[in-house]
């Protein structure tokens, strides 16, 4: 079902905001068919919460360190999401263990991207797991959140190489190159009514996608 007006996108940060500068471009530049109604980071003086002042985007933090649970910070986080009335909520670098309520609450209309080839390497630290393991390829997921931790249905995931010499730097970097243009993409997609997620998976254009998602980029020279 595609809509005529922008879908409307709240978008969570924990740092940098890279990925959230991509959307904001996507947006100026009239590519992506939404907007960015609110940016929210959990952390205060992020870079991220400035990418979004000078896009001109609410930007409000909601500190985790002054809730006394995981339970009653994720509550206090959906009621100030929702007022914003998101039809899509983009985790964007926003580093925290999510409760099943909440993403229970935002099933089908919130995703993740993730620095990793998922199901592999889940959790933190990926750049440096995967030196460490001598993997010849890395990348990164775009995926449906769902309860279980980088979990859900992947969406896009891009391949990189890794290179001779390589440090967790150099890899990241190449992969947030990626990040960058899949992110975007799968945003659109959603907004242009192109994907859903049904029964646990992820469908683009009514035909489920593989268990990887839609592929994108090659480990090859
Ligand atoms: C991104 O590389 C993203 O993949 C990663 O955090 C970075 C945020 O960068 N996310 C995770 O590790 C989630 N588990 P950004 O703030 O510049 O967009």
């Amino acid at each position: 079902m595609s809509q005529t007006h922008p879908l409307r996108v709240v978008v969570l940060i924990s740092g940098s905001g890279s990925n959230l500068q991509a959307l904001i471009d996507g947006q100026k530049q009239g590519e992506l068919p939404v907007e960015i109604v609110a940016v929210i980071s959990n952390r205060a003086a992020v870079r991220g919460l400035q990418r979004a002042e000078q896009a001109g985007i609410p930007a409000l933090i909601l500190d985790h360190t002054q809730y006394e649970s995981r339970e009653a910070f994720d509550e206090a986080l959906q009621a100030q999401i929702d007022e914003y009335r998101p039809e899509l909520v983009v985790l964007a670098g926003f580093m925290r263990i999510l409760t099943p309520g909440f993403t229970r609450h935002y099933e089908g209309r919130m995703f993740n991207i993730h620095p990793s080839l998922l199901p592999k390497y889940q959790g933190l630290h990926t750049h440096q797991r995967v030196l460490d393991a001598g993997e010849s390829e890395h990348g990164v997921t775009v995926h449906f959140v769902t309860p279980e931790l980088d979990g859900g249905p992947p969406v896009i995931q891009a391949r990189v190489p890794v290179l001779e010499g390589d440090t967790a730097e150099t890899l990241a970097a190449r992969v947030q190159q990626q990040e960058h243009s899949i992110y975007p993409l799968a945003v659109k997609w959603f907004a242009q009514g192109r994907l859903q997620m049904k029964s646990g998976k992820a469908l683009l254009d009514n035909e489920p996608l593989g268990p990887q998602g839609y592929l994108m980029g090659t480990t090859q020279p």
